[in-house]
């Protein structure tokens, strides 16, 4: 399943005519941008550009059955499937770059799924924090703020590329079977589920590093036109410098959240889900918690967490 023909979908390129390669129609909407003029609920906190370009993608070892049963489901129910990305490895001589426009249609279902996990996480222990009258363990706000850092991914793809009739009850499906699988599945085991997340955040690594190579071999020419502009949305989200608001540098910092998201999981699936501190919550040591989880693609090991994070009364 690919691209430009899911429900036919318009694509936005936002290149100015005269510079428009022609593969797709010009729409002049801009769908959230009304978004740039109210505040942001969780302001991004900035990439160290460093930190950005040394991102690379992993695969942490299945160490456990629950391990091994998390990274199965993500590899035989992968995106790549859903999406219809080609592998060039596969098909050799017979590859066909993908366009601009199936990139898109790829993030933007990515993105509607990878917005769900947080959120059922964070309420769930919501829930049971006012239910059992106990404190979180500092869990709650990284998981809500994970879910909204991936809905800003959405709705920077999606001023780039509108949704046909299709697509919208894809996206219908498969949140309604996600959201209630990911809610059972939590209830019943936390950490498999932060294991599982921790792998579908690798292959968002994997996806994001994909495209930069593709950015990078040319072969998405509107993308590096110099005439291309982002959205608004993602300069203010990501207080991206000028001089620094291609293209390539908006995937690059999406590409660091989801390393972000990826040493997050991976961590909180190595910890006791009821009396382990959560190692990222803010203010908890002076190291910026996204970075800290972005250069730990396997996430902290439990005796480090406990050792070094422990929470002070
Ligand atoms: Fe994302
Ligand atoms: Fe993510």
């Amino acid at each position: 399943m690919v691209g430009g023909c899911i429900g036919g979908e318009r694509v936005q390129t936002r290149l100015s005519t005269s510079a428009a390669v022609g593969r797709h129609d010009i729409t002049p909407a801009k769908p959230t941008s009304s978004l740039t003029s109210l505040p942001l609920t969780w302001p991004h906190k900035g990439w160290d550009v460093k930190v950005v370009q040394e991102v690379v993608p992993s695969h942490r070892k299945p160490r456990n059955l629950s391990d091994r049963i998390a990274w199965r489901v993500i590899r035989l129910w992968g995106m790549d499937f859903l999406t219809g990305m080609p592998s060039e490895q596969k098909a050799g001589n017979n590859y066909r770059a993908m366009s601009e426009s199936q990139w898109l249609v790829r993030f933007v279902f990515l993105e509607t799924v990878a917005g769900i996990p947080g959120a059922v996480a964070g309420g769930l222990r919501h829930l049971h924090s006012i239910r059992r009258f106990k404190l979180d363990q500092g869990w709650i706000k990284t998981l809500l703020e994970e879910s909204y850092n991936e809905r800003m991914h959405l709705l920077t793809f999606l001023d780039m590329y509108r949704p046909g009739k299709l697509m919208r009850l894809m996206v219908f499906l498969a949140q309604g079977i996600f959201y209630n699988t990911m809610f059972v599945g939590y209830l019943l085991s936390p950490s498999f589920c932060h294991r599982l997340v921790g792998y579908l955040e690798d292959e968002a690594v994997a996806t994001y590093t994909k495209c930069l190579d593709e950015i990078d071999k040319g072969r998405l020419p509107q993308w590096t036109d110099p005439n291309f502009k982002i959205p608004d949305l993602a300069v203010k989200y990501w207080n991206m410098p000028e001089g620094k608001r291609t293209m390539r540098d908006l995937i690059l910092y999406i590409r660091a959240d989801e390393a972000s998201h990826r040493g997050v999981n991976h961590t909180l699936a190595n910890l006791d889900q009821v009396s382990d501190p959560n190692p990222f919550i803010e203010g908890h040591s002076n190291i910026n918690h996204m970075h800290l989880a972005a250069v730990r693609p396997a996430g902290l090991e439990r005796e480090e967490v406990l050792e070094k994070y422990a929470l002070k009364d």
